[in-house]
């Protein structure tokens, strides 16, 4: 028999103190990388040999900007992120003794300075020179976020000398999409407020800019509402709702990180909580036992709204206004998903509404609640996005609305390969957001983070410029196998391969040498208190979990 042991070789020797690997009869494949290598991949990435010492007692951040809450916070963040450990040693080299953060525009008058927004400028510029300087600048304090981060990337500890170095580098770099959202679904299992703001901080160090928080569904309304403060008798348990004070708090957390929180209120569909709390906005379906009865597997008896009263709008936009004051965003999720027939072609009185309105398709139906939602939802100012589920009923939304891309033939052996809908849905010039070959919880063994990292968004047939419609992905976690025991670990690192294909260029593509930085990446996670799996056999450094 091979034995194994008599073919071990020790990788780590050339990049002492960093990861180890250990080559068990295959050589690994790809090229491991220097310490300090970061994640996502700045677009202009020049590093060089010259390494320079940090001395954690004797080096600051320092910019003009710190009157702005977001740069100061900032800042401070990073200067605790920096050193996870006190030096022990002192070295000959060249020292950098501080990072200067130079940020063209904010409000210098403001202590809040401001939301992130749709296509918020995210550039920056980061040099740090072999004679010791180092200097980053942006355009806005969004692009100074993304670079403080990558400076903090940049800097590796030296367990072997006892201290931190950084190689004289210059980056250029920008996102490839505006769009990096994270889909977390607070419905099918709460997420207590502890992992949403670790969710909301390993986001920020892979550069993710968009919470999707899908809210509410069938299952349970956690959403505390001045409204209708009784909504959140729909919620698993009185201690399972995020009150007001807790949405402001989530709110506060993301807009430090340069994070947009979009809510999700799904309707038609997805409304069973919402209809224990007002059980006469639900269509009653006409089962076996007549009115409001379920077939299965066909419908329930009660699942979607009911589209065909006022009654239903008007509760419908008192949940729509308040949720677009409380999330400072300018778009909101209407959801729209898997508005499933049967239910309205069962029912008597949505064929009578059908006639009355010279409707032949169950689909002008769905038109109908479509428009008259979206008509409700602009009176109140807000922008929107939907799943593609309308779009792809024929369904026409207003020119502006922004599309969600679910739908991928792994789901389901019904539905067809995702970029059969891409090619369709900007045909119509809707704007698209791509998840459907992102949905990270669907797992399974090995390293399955590869084939997430190998998809890209612009993969399919169509015009460079209807191409140019898509403006981001987002990595989906539904909620029906996480709480707060798994959420973390299931979705981190793997989430970090979307990260990187939404901003690095679209010719950063070798997987192979990738998953090196990707486990750097993990270990730094770790060594910043996220649990997030491994994605390789290893060892962090010294900075393993709970080690
Ligand atoms: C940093 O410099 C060292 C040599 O001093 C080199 O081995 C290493 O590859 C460099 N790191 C990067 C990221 O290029
Ligand atoms: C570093 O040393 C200082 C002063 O002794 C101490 O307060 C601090 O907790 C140490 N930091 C770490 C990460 O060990
Ligand atoms: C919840 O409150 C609304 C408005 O105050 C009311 O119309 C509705 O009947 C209440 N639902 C329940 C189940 O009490
Ligand atoms: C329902 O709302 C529509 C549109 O706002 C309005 O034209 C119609 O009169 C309303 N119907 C009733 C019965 O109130
Ligand atoms: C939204 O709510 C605010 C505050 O309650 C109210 O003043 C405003 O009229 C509402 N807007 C609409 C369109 O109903």
């Amino acid at each position: 028999m091979w034995t194994l042991w008599g073919f071990v070789a020790l990788l780590a020797a050339a990049v002492q103190s960093h990861i180890t690997y250990i080559e068990v009869r295959l050589p690994l494949e790809g090229t491991p990388s220097p310490p300090g290598s970061p994640w996502p991949l700045p677009q202009v990435y020049r590093p060089s040999d010259k390494l320079l010492e940090v001395d954690p007692n004797n080096f600051d951040i320092r910019s003009e900007a710190i009157c702005c809450d977001i740069v100061d916070q900032a800042i401070k963040r990073y200067k605790k992120l920096l050193f996870p450990v006190n030096k022990t040693a002192e070295s000959s080299k060249t020292k950098l003794k501080a990072l200067d953060v130079e940020v063209e525009e904010y409000e210098d008058k403001a202590e809040h300075c401001g939301y992130p927004h749709h296509k918020s400028d995210e550039k920056y510029k980061l040099e740090i020179k072999d004679d010791g300087a180092a200097i980053l600048k942006s355009k806005t304090v969004w692009g100074a976020l993304r670079g403080l981060e990558t400076f903090s990337q940049l800097l590796y500890h030296d367990e072997k000398a006892g201290s931190f170095f950084i190689n004289a580098t210059s980056i250029e770099d920008w996102p490839r999409f505006s769009f990096r959202g994270i889909l977390l679904d607070t419905a099918r299992h709460f997420q207590p407020m502890k992992v949403l703001k670790q969710n909301l901080d390993a986001m920020s160090y892979s550069k993710f800019n968009v919470f999707h928080w899908h809210l509410v569904d069938d299952q349970s309304w956690p959403y505390e509402m001045e409204v209708f403060p009784n909504l959140t008798d729909a919620a698993y348990h009185p201690k399972q709702i995020y009150t007001q004070e807790n949405l402001r708090e989530i709110i506060e957390y993301a807009r430090l990180r340069g994070i947009r929180v979009i809510p999700e209120i799904d309707t038609p569909g997805h409304t069973q909580a919402i209809g224990k709390i007002f059980p006469k906005l639900l269509t009653p379906c006409y089962g076996e036992g007549g009115k409001g009865t379920s077939r299965h597997p066909d419908f329930a008896g009660f699942e979607m709204l009911n589209p065909m009263q006022n009654y239903t709008y008007d509760v419908m936009k008192e949940i729509f206004n308040e949720t677009t004051r409380t999330f400072p965003d300018e778009y909101i999720h209407l959801g729209m998903d898997e508005v499933y027939y049967k239910c309205w072609e069962s029912s008597p009185e949505i064929a009578e509404f059908m006639a009355k309105n010279e409707m032949k398709k169950v689909a002008e139906v769905e038109q109908h609640y479509v428009r008259r939602t979206l008509d409700s939802v602009k009176n109140l100012g807000a922008k929107y996005m939907i799943w593609q589920d309308p779009i792809d009923n024929g369904v026409k939304a207003a020119p502006d609305t922004l599309v969600g891309v679910w739908k991928d033939v792994y789901l389901d052996s019904k539905l067809l390969p995702w970029q059969t809908y891409m090619s369709r849905i900007v045909k119509h010039g809707y704007q698209l957001v791509l998840s459907a070959p992102w949905y990270l919880n669907y797992i399974s063994y090995g390293e399955d983070w590869k084939k997430y990292y190998n998809i890209d968004p612009r993969d399919f047939e169509a015009t460079d410029e209807d191409k140019d419609l898509i403006i981001g992905g987002e990595a989906c976690m539904w909620g029906e196998y996480v709480d707060g025991t798994t959420l973390i670990s299931r979705l981190w690192p793997r989430a970090g391969a979307v990260a990187e294909r939404l901003w690095s260029s679209a010719s950063v593509v070798d997987v192979e040498s990738a998953k090196f930085r990707l486990d750097e990446m993990r270990c730094r996670m770790v060594r910043r208190g996220i649990p997030a799996a491994p994605i390789l056999n290893g060892y962090c450094g010294g900075y393993d979990w709970d080690l």
